[in-house]
């Protein structure tokens, strides 16, 4: 099947209030882990690219890997430029067969982001690309209201910003952070927030920050040489519930490089005579799809690739 846009993969999750993975990737190993996971499970996926990733490997190898492949697969997907930071990514991007954007300015004033985003949406609705933004900051809450307003999506701006800027879908911010370390105390989500943001504007919603940085692997970076002792992901539970409340796309990273260097630690302290990269790499590799699949399950989409067959036939 070819690439699809991220608007009907974001409309078909919102209307059957499910999520659809985003998984980032930067290489090879990754990209082939993340799509035969996603193929084996009949799940429609987003595979995306930060800037940094292709700062790292290069539009041309990762854009480029995804052309060359994706007819070897029959499930939908799509390929989503994430936390893109300004125009000049988001127009490579678009050169590059990309179909679905991120454009990123929850650092900046409301009305700076709102009049960039609106910007995007101009250039990218006529091309038939999804365009994502963000509002509030990405950061762990502890239990105090001041510091949540601080950070915390505002659902009135939430519907002002949508209803301004035609936007696809909103990643709100509601307490997870990106990475291994997210909360300094217990997981905290705002859900109620979550709801409110749903309820006044019915768009379909991404959840950041979202993995769940499981212990088993943990376990094994520290054991092996690794130093990310008090490493704290979002809950299983949790991620359960914020898709029950209407969150439609659910980023996921840092659970798949945990996965990976889990596996190459150990491979590496136990294989003391192996030089051939293959022999940690498809192990690692393998150790990745586990994941994706994993979470593919959590965010009920196991299946759901047929919705969007049908709606594109
Ligand atoms: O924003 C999502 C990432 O997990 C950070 O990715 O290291 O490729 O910028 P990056
Ligand atoms: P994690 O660091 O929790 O995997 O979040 C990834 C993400 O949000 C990418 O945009
Ligand atoms: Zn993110």
């Amino acid at each position: 099947m070819p690439l699809v846009s991220g608007k009907i993969l974001l409309e078909i999750a919102n209307e059957h209030n499910f999520a659809i993975g985003a998984f980032n990737f930067n290489n090879m190993e990754f990209l082939k882990a993340i799509l035969e996971a996603a193929e084996e499970e009949e799940a429609p996926v987003f595979i995306q690219t930060t800037e940094s990733a292709l700062k790292y490997a290069g539009i041309e190898y990762l854009a480029g890997m995804v052309h060359a492949v994706k007819d070897k697969y029959s499930i939908p997907f799509a390929l989503h430029l994430d936390h893109g930071k300004n125009l000049e990514s988001i127009l490579l991007a678009i050169r590059y067969g990309y179909t679905s954007v991120m454009i990123d300015y929850s650092d900046k004033p409301f009305g700076e982001n709102l009049k960039i985003t609106k910007e995007v949406v101009s250039i990218c609705a006529p091309l038939g690309i999804a365009v994502e933004a963000e509002l509030g900051k990405l950061e762990g809450i502890e239990d105090g209201v001041i510091s949540r307003e601080k950070v915390l999506i505002n659902p009135e701006e939430a519907k002002e910003f949508v209803d301004k800027t035609g936007v696809d879908a909103l990643a709100p911010a509601i307490g997870t952070a990106h990475g291994a370390f997210k909360f300094k105390g217990k997981p905290m989500l705002d859900f109620e927030r979550l709801k409110k943001v749903k309820e006044l504007t019915g768009i379909a919603l991404v959840l950041h920050g979202a993995s769940g940085v499981y212990s088993e692997y943990v376990e094994d970076i520290n054991k092996y040489g690794g130093e990310i002792t008090g490493a704290t992901g979002v809950p299983e539970e949790d991620v359960k519930k914020a898709v029950d409340l209407g969150i439609n796309k659910v980023n996921t990273d840092t659970d798949l490089r945990l996965a990976f260097i889990a596996t190459l630690r150990k491979l590496l302290a136990e294989e003391k005579k192996n030089v051939d990269p293959r022999k940690l790499f498809k192990p690692a590799m393998d150790e990745v799809k586990k994941v994706v699949k994993r979470r593919i399950k959590l965010y009920k989409s196991q299946g759901k690739a047929h919705f969007i067959k049908v709606r594109t036939n």
